[in-house]
């Protein structure tokens, strides 16, 4: 398969950091499912802020704070625009996938009761947990959990037996961030809601990856991080239906997220703010935007058909290696692939890879429930980015072959 169209040449120059060298050898980051690599588009964004338009937002008269808060809810607005939300106050900047969870599960600990339900699914990061467990813990709602089968795929059949009419919420990640399956969220959010439950998708795994459409989706609430997509750490989105983001209570309280303070009552601001309070990460939250231009400048579709790629080409070279088995198995995958080989532990491969210069993730890749299924401890996962080539693959490919051959 060609990718003519695609120049990855062109595109690794935007990413400085590609060549460097790393154990005296050239870098090969395959590590892109724990954070992608910042292009120079969106550092120029960073530094030009910090460089011209630096002061706090929604605050000042002064040409400074009014350029800030420009360039802050025209990120917004891009954001809006991007993922389809209906309207910029449903996109709330956060400080990542994990707070825009803690918000809502917060948030239901004062709506939520004994006799309510909540499905979880059994691929779920620990962020999209761990939230809800306490959640459970304050209101005696009990979490209950859709299994998933030996290749990594959701048991859809068994969602229909979960769903009863005490079910309040359902949550699910749109890609799995151990092993690359996408869920079928579309059939996931129209089955609960016909029991009126609501639902809230963790997309920090697949926003890099293809288009995703809110409205369309119908969906309740959905998280993601910039840093998955190009853009910098600390910054996320939340977006939730306003009437279901209006519902709930503040997360913090602070400044920004105030209508009328006196020492008898306070009242809040409208969205967004009501969920911004205090100073966020306003130079984050702007390059956020950039990194959106950025990777919609080489468009998801061409992402992620040269991701798919990058994908069978490294799954079929995987499966010729003796005693390599991979965990997560879909057709309908990213480019995530999670394995182990027989009898060596994935933390002495992935050193053995360290030390030639190849970045992968070894252990439970914060998905304990996904490692207990499958009665392992850990894997070593490579995920690509659309700047990976064949040409790191094969490095990869060869170096396993040799580390294997020394861990024997
Ligand atoms: N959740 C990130 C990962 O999967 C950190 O590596």
């Amino acid at each position: 398969m060609s990718f003519k169209m695609f120049d990855v040449e062109n595109i690794r120059s935007d990413f400085p950091i590609l060549n460097k060298k790393v154990n005296g050898k050239k870098l090969v980051y395959f590590d892109n499912a724990a954070t992608s690599q910042t292009p120079t588009q969106v550092i120029d964004v960073i530094s030009n802020y910090y460089l011209n338009y630096n002061s706090n937002i929604h605050r000042g008269v002064h040409f400074l704070s009014q350029q800030a808060t420009e360039l802050y809810e025209g990120a917004r607005e891009k954001l809006k625009n991007h993922f389809n939300a209906k309207l910029n106050s449903e996109i709330i900047f956060t400080s990542g996938t994990t707070h825009g969870i803690n918000i809502v599960s917060s948030g239901y600990s004062e709506i939520l009761s004994e006799k309510d339900e909540l499905i979880v699914s059994e691929l779920e990061h620990h962020s999209n947990i761990v939230p809800w467990q306490i959640l459970c813990e304050k209101t005696g709602s009990k979490l209950r959990v859709l299994p998933m089968n030996d290749i990594g795929e959701l048991e859809l059949d068994k969602f229909d037996q979960l769903l009863n009419e005490n079910t309040k919420l359902v949550f699910v990640n749109h890609v799995s961030n151990a092993l690359g399956t996408i869920n079928p969220i579309s059939e996931i959010i129209s089955k609960a809601h016909k029991y009126g439950a609501k639902v809230l998708i963790d997309g920090a795994q697949a926003s890099a990856h293809f288009k995703i459409d809110l409205q369309n989706l119908d969906v309740d609430y959905y998280v993601t991080s910039a840093h998955k997509l190009c853009g910098p750490t600390g910054v996320g989105m939340l977006y939730g239906k306003k009437e279901l983001l209006e519902m709930l209570p503040p997360y913090q309280g602070g400044g920004e997220m105030i209508d009328q303070v006196t020492f008898e009552k306070t009242t809040y601001a409208d969205l967004p703010h009501k969920f911004e309070a205090g100073t966020p990460n306003i130079a984050g939250c702007i390059a956020f935007g950039a990194a959106i231009d950025y990777i919609n400048s080489i468009g998801l579709d061409n992402i992620n058909s040269y991701e798919n790629h990058l994908l069978q080409y490294a799954t079929e070279k995987l499966n010729s290696i003796e005693n390599v088995k991979i965990y997560g198995e879909s057709d309908n995958k990213t480019s995530v692939i999670s394995f182990n080989v027989k009898g060596i532990h994935p933390y002495d491969i992935g050193s053995i890879l360290d030390k030639m210069g190849i970045a992968v993730r070894t252990g439970q890749h914060c998905a304990q429930p996904i490692m207990d299924f499958f009665k392992i401890t850990g894997t070593l996962r490579i995920s690509f980015a659309f700047y990976n080539t064949e040409k790191e693959i094969d490095f990869l490919i060869d170096t396993l072959k040799k580390a294997i051959k020394i861990l024997s």
